[in-house]
C-alpha cells in the first residue's frame, strides 16, 4: 500500500474540522453523529476487547490518534486510562481542551499528525484511530508510527470504511452526494481514501503487529427506515443529535461498509 496521490487526497475535505466554532458538541452539526451514533458501540467495542485481553486502565496510557473534539478520549478518560490525543487541527484541540477542563477530565491534547506522533517508542499501551484511517494521506506511515509509540503487548483499536461498491453507495453516494438524503457534508470522505480489510491486515503484519480480528458495524434498522429518517433530517425536522437517536449502530459479520478491529503489538523475537 502507497501514500494517497496528490490528486485524490485534495479531493478529500479535513478543512471541515478547522472550522471555528464548536462543531463536535453542538446538537445541529453533523460531527455530532460521532458522539450519538459512533461512540456508543465504538466504547462497548473498546471495553469489551480490555477485559477480554484482561488489561486493566490504573496507570495506563492512551492515546487516541485523530481525536478531533474529543468525543472518544472523554470516554477512554472516564474508564480510567491517562489518555491523550492528537489531531492535525488547532481547533478542534482547542474545542476538545475546553470542553474537557468544563467536564473535570483530565487529558492531554496535542496539535500534531499521526504520520509524526510526538511520542517516544514504546510509550503507550492502548492506540485508538476511530474514523481518521480514511482521512490520512500516508497511511503506512502512520501505522509504522502508531507501532513505534506502542509497548510490546500494546493495543491498536480501529474503525474505518471499506472500499467496496455498497460502501461507495451508503458513505459518498446517498450521505454525501444526493442531496434528497445527504445529511453529511460534501467531500467529507473520498471513497478511494477507503481501505480493505486486507489492506490494513497487510500493513499491520509488516508493522509488527499480530492482528486479531475484524468486525462489521451495521445499523440496527432497516435500509428504507434510515432513507426515511436521513429525508426528514434533510428537511430540518430532526436535529443531528434527534436523527442520532433513532436508530443504533451495532457489531455485526457484515464488513462491507464500516468496519472495526484491533491488533497486538508483538514482543521482539
Ligand atoms: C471523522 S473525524 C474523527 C474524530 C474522532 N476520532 C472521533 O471519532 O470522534 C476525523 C479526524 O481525523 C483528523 N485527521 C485528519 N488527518 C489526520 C492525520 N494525518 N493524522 C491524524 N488525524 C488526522 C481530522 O482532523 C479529524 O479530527
Amino acid at each position: 500500500m502507497q501514500k494517497v496521490p496528490e490528486e485524490v487526497y485534495n479531493r478529500i475535505n479535513n478543512k471541515i474540522y478547522d472550522q471555528e466554532g464548536d462543531r463536535w458538541w453542538h446538537p445541529d452539526f453533523s460531527l455530532n453523529l460521532i458522539k450519538t451514533l459512533f461512540n456508543p458501540f465504538r466504547v462497548g467495542y473498546a471495553k469489551k476487547i480490555f477485559d477480554r485481553l484482561k488489561i486493566n486502565p490504573e496507570e495506563k496510557t492512551a492515546l487516541e490518534v485523530g481525536c478531533g473534539g474529543g468525543i472518544l478520549c472523554e470516554e477512554i478518560a472516564r474508564i480510567g486510562y491517562n489518555t491523550f490525543g492528537i489531531d492535525p487541527s488547532e481547533q478542534s484541540i482547542n474545542t476538545a481542551s475546553k470542553h474537557a477542563s468544563e467536564n473535570g477530565l483530565k487529558i492531554t491534547y496535542i496539535n500534531g499528525a499521526g504520520e509524526k506522533l510526538p511520542f517516544s517508542d514504546n510509550s503507550c499501551d492502548i492506540v485508538l484511530c476511530c474514523d481518521v484511517l480514511e482521512h490520512v494521506q500516508d497511511l503506512p506511515k502512520v501505522i509504522s508510527e502508531i507501532s513505534r509509540v506502542l509497548k510490546p503487548g500494546g493495543v491498536f483499536l480501529y474503525d474505518t470504511f471499506n472500499r467496496t461498491f455498497l460502501s461507495n453507495l451508503v458513505a459518498i453516494k446517498i450521505l454525501q452526494d444526493w442531496k434528497r438524503w445527504a445529511i453529511m457534508p460534501p467531500h467529507l470522505h473520498e471513497w478511494k481514501m477507503f481501505i480493505k480489510p486486507s489492506e490494513i491486515k497487510w500493513l499491520l503484519s509488516q508493522n509488527h503487529f499480530t492482528w486479531k480480528e475484524h468486525r462489521g458495524i451495521m445499523p440496527d434498522i432497516s435500509p428504507l427506515k434510515i432513507l426515511q429518517y436521513l429525508r426528514i433530517r434533510v428537511k430540518g425536522e430532526l436535529t443531528y443529535q434527534e436523527f442520532g437517536t433513532k436508530f443504533k449502530m451495532t457489531e455485526s459479520s457484515i464488513t462491507n461498509v464500516m468496519y472495526m478491529g484491533y491488533a497486538v503489538k508483538s514482543f521482539p523475537l
